[in-house]
């Protein structure tokens, strides 16, 4: 096991390229599936779950391989439509590989995702969306078994809820259909437009993604294709968030603003000022930052669930007090009690966190819960007086490409260590 050391108390200051997505990576790699040709994606972060989600190619037949932030696959021989357990287990997100695997062999098998650490995570929309397109679903033992013997056509389906996993499925089951499929309350996040540039690059024919209604046109034929993953959006608002906390001044290069919107008014509410040109953003931050006030998160383009405990770790050391609704995920505050023993104020009450803004964080030997509450534990600890630990950082290695390297290059002192303390529950 590993953890991160982070003296706190240092001022951050420099400029940072942010890495390419994670959300947008995944469902991309899985959609190179269907085309059965080759493409070369560049600016593909070097992540846990982009390394799980290329065995999972490589185990299907797809030949996938890494050359630094470039993956370049060819699915021509593809041979298998089952994903195993035990690569199941590596990445939940995994489920994005279904509607994919459905384009080429109109049959697919793997385990039930299951939930994780923030809350259930059901696939009730993705699997009565992939009903809508023809395709029969059973469950039994964990496992999910699909098939279309008629093959997949189109439908109309509308989301009861705009989720970001069951638009990718839909768009990817269909996007290889006979005839249109048109999705009402599609989910509006950036990473379905990448996805949608992508497959249209590759050939298809999906129009109107990144709106509420997204429709595609069934195609047979691909072709080769290279395409470059947009910045990681939560990256980018986690880098900003550790400038802010530490009164620090850092140019964020090769991020898309656009997608920072439904953030960024809450860094100026604070105090910070941003200057921003369309793919760099820099922010100065004050030595004393004010409350950000009442955030909601909300579906793209709301405030970012993702960005919920970052957001919450700059309001700790905030002046004033500050309110959190979680309305997207139902167990999404794991980092409280953790940045409690840092000395932060905060009362949850179900979806609601209050937090008072102190005047310093201390240090503590803290557990990362989850991938973003383990991040927000880093930057809370970049603001407190003392060396802070966060251990378990394999949760943040799913989607941070080494946090540690990004905040040293920016004055941060942030260490990998082993971590010898028997974990909280082992005998
Ligand atoms: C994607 O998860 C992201 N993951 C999440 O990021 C992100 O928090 C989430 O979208 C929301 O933006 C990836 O892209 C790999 P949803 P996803 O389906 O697709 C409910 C991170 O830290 N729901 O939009 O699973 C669900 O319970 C991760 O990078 C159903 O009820 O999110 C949740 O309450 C965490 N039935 C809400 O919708 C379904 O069939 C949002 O889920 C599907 C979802």
């Amino acid at each position: 096991m590993e953890k991160l050391v982070i003296e706190g108390m240092r001022r951050l200051e420099g400029d940072i390229k942010v890495q390419g997505s994670k959300n947008s990576s995944l469902p991309i790699l899985a959609a190179t599936v269907v085309t059965g040709k080759s493409c070369i994606l560049h600016n593909c972060p070097v992540l846990c779950d982009t390394s799980a989600a290329i065995r999972i190619l490589n185990y299907l037949g797809c030949k996938a391989v890494r050359a630094g932030h470039t993956v370049i696959t060819d699915s021509g021989d593809l041979k298998r439509y089952d994903i195993p357990d035990f690569l199941m287990r590596e990445m939940r997100s995994s489920i994005v590989f279904l509607g994919a695997i459905l384009s080429r062999f109109k049959k697919a098998e793997m385990s039930s995702p299951g939930g994780c650490e923030i809350g259930l995570r059901p696939i009730d929309l993705h699997l009565s969306s992939l009903q809508a397109l023809g395709v029969r679903t059973t469950e039994s033992d964990g496992r999910i078994y699909c098939d279309a013997p008629d093959g997949l056509h189109g439908a109309k389906i509308t989301l009861s809820f705009p989720s970001v996993g069951a638009t990718e499925n839909i768009i990817l089951a269909a996007v290889a259909a006979k005839g249109t499929t048109t999705v009402i309350n599609a989910a509006r996040e950036p990473e379905i437009s990448d996805l949608a540039d992508f497959l249209n690059g590759c050939g298809a024919d999906i129009k109107g993604a990144g709106g509420g209604t997204v429709v595609i046109e069934g195609k047979q034929d691909f072709f080769d294709y290279e395409h470059t993953i947009i910045p990681d959006r939560i990256i980018a608002s986690t880098l900003l968030v550790s400038a802010a906390v530490t009164g620090g001044d850092i140019t964020l290069n090769s991020v898309n603003t656009e997608h920072l919107m439904p953030v960024l008014p809450y860094f100026e509410k604070s105090g910070c000022v941003l200057f921003t040109n369309k793919d760099t953003l820099r922010i100065k931050a004050p030595r004393r930052l004010l409350s950000p006030g009442l955030i909601r998160t909300m579906p793209y383009p709301g405030f970012p669930t993702d960005s919920q405990a970052g957001i919450m770790a700059m309001a700790t050391c905030a002046g004033g007090t500050s309110v959190i609704i979680e309305n997207i995920f139902e167990s999404r505050y794991k980092h409280v009690p953790e940045l409690i023993r840092m000395g932060a104020k905060i009362t949850v009450q179900n979806t609601v966190a209050v937090v008072e803004g102190v005047s310093a964080l201390h240090s503590a030997v803290t557990q990362a819960t989850d991938l973003r509450g383990g991040a927000a534990l880093v930057t809370a600890a970049l603001a407190a007086e003392g060396k802070t630990s966060v251990r378990n950082i394999r949760h943040i290695d799913r989607g941070c490409e080494r946090l540690e390297d990004m905040l040293t290059q920016l004055g941060g002192k942030v260490k990998r260590e082993k971590d010898t303390q028997k974990q909280s529950g082992e005998d």
